[in-house]
């Protein structure tokens, strides 16, 4: 006959042994792979000035980001081959990065000679609300280049 301490124990066992699987489960989701899995898709629509150069062959790296410390980084956002950022036109970029709640910062890095002037750029993400970040400036070569909205403190 089973007493009903025998129960109480089983009990106690079982929720043990399934606080240990969610532990081990929860260790494991750091791996990378599964890391990856969790970042975010953004859409980035970048619209070039219509007083900007015709075109512009120069490199074009952006990064932005929420209070938190959550960087969305792209090395490369222009391409020969498919004339971005041409005057007048907008551009649509598929970005994946780490999932920012609030983006409040955002900067442009221009590298090259041809010059390029953005009007404005638009992140929309899963977490966030779509903002918009006006430029309507000429870049300054080789250095990070934007805006800074987050309320430090
Ligand atoms: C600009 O591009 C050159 C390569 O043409 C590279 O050596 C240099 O590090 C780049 N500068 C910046 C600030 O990215």
């Amino acid at each position: 006959m089973i007493k009903p301490e025998q129960i109480v124990f089983s009990l106690v066992f079982a929720l043990l042994g399934l606080g240990f699987l969610r532990l081990h489960a929860a260790s494991s989701s750091l791996t990378p792979s599964l890391q990856a899995k969790r970042s975010c898709p953004y859409t980035v629509i970048i619209k070039t000035s219509c007083s900007s150069t015709t075109s512009t062959r120069d490199r074009i790296s952006l990064a932005y980001g929420d209070a938190h410390g959550n960087e969305v980084y792209a090395k490369r956002l222009d391409d020969p081959v498919s004339r971005t950022f041409e005057r007048c036109s907008s551009d649509k970029f598929h970005i994946d990065g780490p999932c920012a709640r609030d983006i409040c910062y955002l900067n442009l890095l221009r590298n090259g000679s041809d010059g390029w002037k953005p009007e404005f750029v638009k992140i929309s993400g899963p977490h966030t609300n779509p903002i918009i970040f006006d430029f309507n400036t000429f870049l300054p070569n080789r250095v990070w280049f934007g805006h800074n909205l987050c309320h430090h403190g």
